[in-house]
């Protein structure tokens, strides 16, 4: 399962850039308001620093406006921008036009089966459903991204399901395990994936064997 950084705080994006794990970045409009420069500050300069993937979201409410939003997001970089578009009869338009065009999409704010498929027929490159929100309210998030991996294997869908809204560890190896394709994860919780208290146990003692062997080998 690949691993994007949710984000649109520029010091973490830089910051993940070195890491071998982390192959693209989602952003939101909430995210983007945090950063205090223009959308089209924030992704052009998360655009020099990560090569892959970067989702940046349409605020209109019409397809029409969706799509000259799209058009110029894009414009910034051809290759990996990834229009995303709400959950909505009109972003479902929108994706559909934006995908037949050869622009990549990603429909978010997914809460269902029901809403996975339609944005599956309308040919998005990814859809987002989000964990950690369904949890708060209640849902049974593992579920909803089982039953969009199966809805994907029963039919042949393309589309990339990416785990979205995660707010731990534990979502992010439920989510690998059930067959998500992606999930974007916040910094916070991408630094804890590579924590364990037995590796951090297991180095304190190399780290001190290591020490008594220096100093054998620097009396020799
Ligand atoms: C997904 O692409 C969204 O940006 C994000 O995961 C939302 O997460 P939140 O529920 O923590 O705001």
């Amino acid at each position: 399962m690949e691993l994007f950084i949710d984000t649109a705080d520029l010091k973490e994006i830089e910051e993940v850039s070195k890491y071998p794990f982390v192959k693209g970045v989602t952003t939101n409009p909430s995210l983007i308001a945090k950063a205090n420069l223009t959308q089209k500050e924030v992704i052009t300069r998360i655009t020099s620093l990560i090569d892959g993937p970067i989702s940046a979201e349409v605020t209109k409410e019409d397809m029409d406006g969706m799509i000259e939003q799209a058009l110029k997001l894009h414009e910034i970089d051809k290759k990996n921008i990834v229009i995303k578009l709400p959950m909505t009869i009109e972003g479902l338009k929108a994706c559909k036009y934006l995908t037949d065009k050869g622009i990549k999409t990603n429909v978010t704010l997914c809460f269902s089966l029901a809403q996975a498929l339609l944005a599956m027929e309308a040919n998005a490159t990814y859809v987002s459903p989000f964990m950690g929100r369904l949890d708060d309210n209640g849902f049974d998030s593992l579920e909803l991204i089982k039953e969009c991996v199966q809805l994907k294997k029963n039919y042949g869908y393309k589309t990339k399901i990416i785990a979205a809204s995660i707010r731990s560890v534990k979502h992010v190896e439920d989510c690998a395990l059930a067959g998500s394709d992606i999930a974007t994860v916040p910094y916070k919780v991408l630094l804890k994936l590579i924590k364990h208290s037995l590796t951090d146990a297991g180095l304190e003692t190399f780290r001190l064997d290591a020490q008594k062997t220096a100093k054998l080998e620097e009396k020799k």
